[in-house]
């Protein structure tokens, strides 16, 4: 669990990622229907997309290893009047939860993870999702210029949830992910549908 580091980004102003409001790519899946069942928020910072998620309906739980994004997440929830759940876990080891979810977002997590650390990833997602479950992953992408650190290719990810693996890949799209380093249009990402078979 590599929390201290990933705790450090949020302790002297906001992380380059945290831009303050939920990403309009989440915003759209969220608006077409996209978030059902109970949520699992994998990665979820200081909460903005998990909060967004959740003022919508939807039972949220956000996880995350740095404490200090959590509180943050659960004091924006308590001021915004948002039920949504905010505990520390290792996603390499969701399968501690003892919890199952229809949904999972993961926003900038995948992408964070060596080849190496992807398959534990991948096992411990399908270890929290139902049949028929499906998560999403929006993660810088290696198409056009201006991308994030440590982007990934579509070969990447249709590989990461290969059907060998239970899952299906039903979609990988272009999209963008704002930081506070990009312009307002956000650097290059994928947006990845993915059902668990
Ligand atoms: C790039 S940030 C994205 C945060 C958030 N999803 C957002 O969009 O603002 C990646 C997040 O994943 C968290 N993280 C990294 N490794 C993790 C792990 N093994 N388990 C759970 N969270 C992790 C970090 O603490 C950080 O908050």
């Amino acid at each position: 669990m590599t929390g201290e580091p990933w705790d450090a980004s949020y302790q002297d102003g906001p992380a380059p990622w945290d831009v303050g409001r939920p990403q309009p790519a989440i915003v759209r899946v969220a608006a077409r229907g996209g978030f059902a069942g109970a949520v699992l928020d994998a990665g979820c910072g200081t909460g903005e997309n998990a909060l967004h998620v959740a003022s919508l309906g939807c039972p949220v739980l956000g996880v995350d290893v740095a404490e200090t994004a959590l509180a943050m997440a659960r004091a924006k929830a308590a001021e915004r009047g948002i039920e949504a759940e905010f505990a520390a876990a290792d996603a390499l080891h969701l399968e501690r939860l003892g919890r199952r979810f229809a949904t999972v977002l993961d926003c900038g997590l995948f992408h964070t993870f060596d080849g190496d650390e992807r398959p534990g990833y991948v096992a411990s997602l399908a270890s929290v999702t139902e049949p028929a479950a499906t998560v999403y992953v929006l993660c810088f992408s290696d198409d056009g210029p201006g991308t994030g650190p440590h982007p990934v290719s579509q070969e990447e990810l249709r590989a990461a949830f290969g059907p060998g693996r239970g899952w299906q890949v039903a979609a990988v799209e272009p999209d963008r992910v704002q930081t506070r380093y990009h312009d307002d249009d956000g650097a290059p990402a994928w947006l990845a549908t993915i059902k668990r078979i």
